[in-house]
Formats: C-alpha cells, sequence, structure tokens
C-alpha cells in the first residue's frame, strides 16, 4: 500500500459536498501523476477503499470482471454501509453466469421496435420543450427542459401510465442525489422503497395480462429455466428508471453549461460544422454523469504495483479516466469535434450500460432540438451543482434561450 501525498489524503471522496467545494480536475490531475492507484483510508467506522484513476487501468478493471465482482454493490457509498441487498438478483449487481443470462433478457426487451418507437417520442419531446422555453427570457434548464426529457422516455420504455409519472419523478429524485448539503438517508431510503413497491405492483399487472412493453417482457422472461420473482423483476425496472433518469439528466443539462460556457462550440454545433452524433459523444465525456463505479476484489492481485487483497473495495473513477491526458488530447477543452473519443461514461465490458443507446437518442434529440430553433445560448445566473459523490452535475441552470 502506498502512502497517500498530502493532496490525495486531504480530500473526503466519500463526502458528497466534496464535489462542490473542490475542483475535481486539479485533485485527480495530481492523483494520476503521483498515485495513480491508491488505498483511501477508511475513516471512523467505514473501510478503506481502492482507488483506480488512470484510463488503461479503469478499463482494464471494468474487463476483469472475474477478479473484480459487481455482486456486493457498485456503487461506493452502499458498499461502505455494508452491500447491496439486490447482490445476484438485479442486472447492475449480478455476476456471470447469471448476469449474461439476464442481461439478453433486458436486452430483447430493447428490441428496434420498441426502440424506435421511443426515440421518435423523445425527439417530438424535445422539440416540444425547447420552443416552449425559446424566446421568453431567462428558465431554468434543469427543471423545465431537463427533468423532463429522460423520465420521458424511460416511462414510455416501461409503459407506465402517465397519472404515476410526476411520484416516480419525484421519489427518483430523492433516490440518489440530494440538492441540499444535508439530505437525510431515510429519505433516500424511503424513495427506494417506494419505487420498489410501485413496480412490484405493475409486475404483477403486466405479468396478468403483458404487452409489449419491456416490463411485460421480464416479468414473462425466464432465466435459468424459471421465471424471475416479482421482487426481482421489480429491481430490474427499478435499476432502469434509476440509471435512465439521472444520468441522462446530468448529461442533458451539462450539454447545455458546456454551450454556455464554450460558445465557439455551440455556434460549430449550430452552424452544421461538425456532426451531432460526434458532438454527442464530447457532451458525454465532459459530462461523465458517474463519478465512479465500484468493484469487489474476489481474489489477491497486483494492481499498478498495488497488493489489491480478496474483498478489498475497489473504486473506478470515470471522471478522471475521461480527462486522463495520456488517452485524450487537451482534455479541459470542450472539444465538439473531437475524435476518437473513447470516454468512459457508460462504462465498459460486460456490465457497458444497456441503455447506451437511449442515452445517446436523447442527447442527439436534444442538440437537433436546439439548433432547429435556438440561435444564441446565455447565462441567466449561477448554475447549482449535485451533492453527491457518484453523480456528476447541476441541479439548476439558469439559462435564456434565444430564438433563430
Ligand atoms: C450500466 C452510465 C443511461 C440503464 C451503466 C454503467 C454506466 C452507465 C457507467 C456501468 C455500470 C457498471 O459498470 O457497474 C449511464 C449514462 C447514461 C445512462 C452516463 C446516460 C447518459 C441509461 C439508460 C438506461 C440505463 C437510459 C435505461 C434505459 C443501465 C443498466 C445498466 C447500466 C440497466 C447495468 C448494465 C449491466 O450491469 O449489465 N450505465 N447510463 N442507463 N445502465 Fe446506464
Amino acid at each position: 500500500m502506498s502512502s497517500p501525498t498530502a493532496s490525495t489524503s486531504a480530500l473526503d471522496l466519500t463526502d458528497p459536498t466534496t464535489f462542490v467545494r473542490y475542483d475535481p480536475h486539479v485533485f485527480w490531475a495530481e492523483v494520476r501523476d503521483h498515485n495513480p492507484v491508491y488505498w483511501y483510508q477508511g475513516r471512523e467506522d467505514r473501510p478503506g477503499f481502492w482507488v483506480v484513476s488512470r484510463y488503461v487501468d479503469v478499463v482494464a478493471s471494468y474487463t476483469d470482471a472475474a477478479r473484480l465482482s459487481s455482486a456486493r454493490g457498485t456503487v461506493l457509498d452502499v458498499l461502505l454501509r455494508g452491500e447491496d441487498s439486490a447482490g445476484g438478483r438485479m442486472l447492475a449487481v449480478t455476476d456471470r453466469p447469471r448476469h449474461r443470462e439476464l442481461r439478453n433478457v433486458m436486452l430483447r426487451a430493447f428490441s428496434p421496435r420498441v426502440l424506435g418507437r421511443v426515440v421518435e417520442q423523445v425527439h417530438r419531446r424535445a422539440d416540444e420543450l425547447i420552443r416552449r422555453v425559446t424566446g421568453t427570457g431567462a428558465f431554468d434548464f434543469a427543471t423545465e427542459v431537463a427533468e423532463s426529457i429522460p423520465m420521458g422516455t424511460i416511462c414510455d420504455l416501461l409503459s407506465i401510465p402517465p397519472a404515476d409519472r410526476p411520484d416516480l419523478l419525484r421519489w427518483n429524485k430523492n433516490a440518489l442525489s440530494s440538492d441540499e448539503a444535508d439530505a437525510n438517508l431515510y429519505a433516500a431510503l424511503e424513495a427506494r422503497n417506494q419505487i420498489l413497491l410501485y413496480f412490484m405492483d405493475l409486475a404483477e399487472q403486466r405479468r396478468a395480462s403483458p404487452s409489449d412493453d419491456v416490463i411485460s417482457m421480464i416479468a414473462t422472461a425466464t432465466v435459468g429455466g424459471e421465471p424471475l420473482s416479482i421482487d426481482d423483476v421489480a429491481l430490474n425496472c427499478y435499476s432502469l428508471i434509476l440509471g435512465g433518469d439521472e444520468s441522462s439528466r446530468m448529461s442533458a443539462i451539462c450539454a447545455v453549461k458546456a454551450f454556455v460556457d464554450f460558445p465557439d462550440q455551440w455556434r460549430a454545433v449550430r452552424d452544421g460544422d461538425v456532426a451531432i452524433d460526434t458532438a454527442v459523444e464530447e457532451v458525454l465525456r465532459w459530462a461523465t454523469p458517474a463519478m465512479h463505479f465500484a468493484r469487489t476484489a474476489t481474489t489477491d492481485f497486483e494492481l499498478r504495483g498495488q497488493q489489491v487483497r480478496a474483498g478489498d473495495i475497489v473504486t473506478l473513477w470515470n471522471l478522471s479516466a475521461n480527462f486522463d491526458e495520456r488517452e485524450f488530447d487537451r482534455p479541459y477543452r470542450f472539444e465538439v469535434a473531437r475524435t476518437p473519443n473513447k470516454h468512459l461514461s457508460f462504462g465498459h465490458g460486460p456490465h457497458f450500460c444497456l441503455g447506451a443507446y437511449l442515452g445517446r437518442a436523447e442527447l442527439r434529440a436534444l442538440l437537433t432540438a436546439l439548433v432547429g430553433t435556438v440561435s444564441r445560448i446565455e447565462s441567466a445566473g449561477s448554475p447549482r451543482r449535485v451533492y453527491s459523490n457518484f453523480l456528476n452535475g447541476h441541479s439548476s441552470l439558469p439559462v435564456a434561450f434565444t430564438g433563430r
């Protein structure tokens, strides 16, 4: 175990306010240079964990599912408190061989027919929202636009009745992060339970009378020759709604914030100097909505000269890897024309994001709607960051759009 430099030990990676108070890029650049894999010393009753910061090491760790398990949990906060109760049942926290089988079921549920329908609705929704706010003066892009796109998409995918959507949005907001520094843990747990109970009900209904939506498909599929339990169907729906809302929302907000901060890059997109799909990849790298994912070592092994022991928590920092100067030229420059752009915002390897196609489609719809309607994007106040050591981004972004 190496002893961290003064500055690497100074930042508390478990504290949600850390990423609001400090510029993470200064910290991570130093970690990558001087302590690319280091042991974060546990504090009080919390265990310590490995911090992996360089692009090549993060890629190798994501790939190495045999020695780095997801089954105890993949979010640091959860692992520090014990283990994920959904381990072995929810896709993201299941290891091979069950992971592969469950993933195939869920992938089949994302059929081109279902996705095609959902993507069409995404474009319609994005167009309508952007038209509504353009030319109206200052508004909060986070609450008035970004909040509706991903949640609408995932609800369409799951065929959630419109009347239930506001409740889901509210629970979802409380479940992963909070706008308040002193957010209480109980409210987050309560919100997660409510989502699960809601999906258990819906899963029962869809199993009894299935249609072609994703919940019906999961509820009627078999894994290991057995149908999934209603609890497991609910857990996997829960993972879609959480994965499908927050990270997409953060990346949409980040897109507009980046266009405010780099007006020349907005002009390049607006004037058609760069393909929208290329710009979408740079937005994803720049946003890195999931700062880290975590694993648990299944065996002793060496990682960049460090001795990892079976049972150790290993955190893979996408936020650092996506700005690693060994992989990306001028990483701190938002460059919509950047190619190649092999960012890790959707992870890598066997757990690569199941919703990547939809996540990209949502950003493509947003950028297309902006290009079609908006000429100028300007700041109209101070953005507010999310308090989280997992989710990266803003919960408020006051801006003004001038029409074309
Ligand atoms: C997995 C990010 C959108 C559902 C992941 C992982 C990342 C990620 C980094 C890998 C986790 C790991 O290795 O432990 C993102 C980002 C998104 C996004 C940045 C948007 C910009 C979505 C959407 C959905 C979704 C729209 C659902 C429709 C999932 C699921 C997994 C996953 C189910 C687990 C896959 C597995 O374990 O095999 N996501 N995601 N995500 N994501 Fe996404």
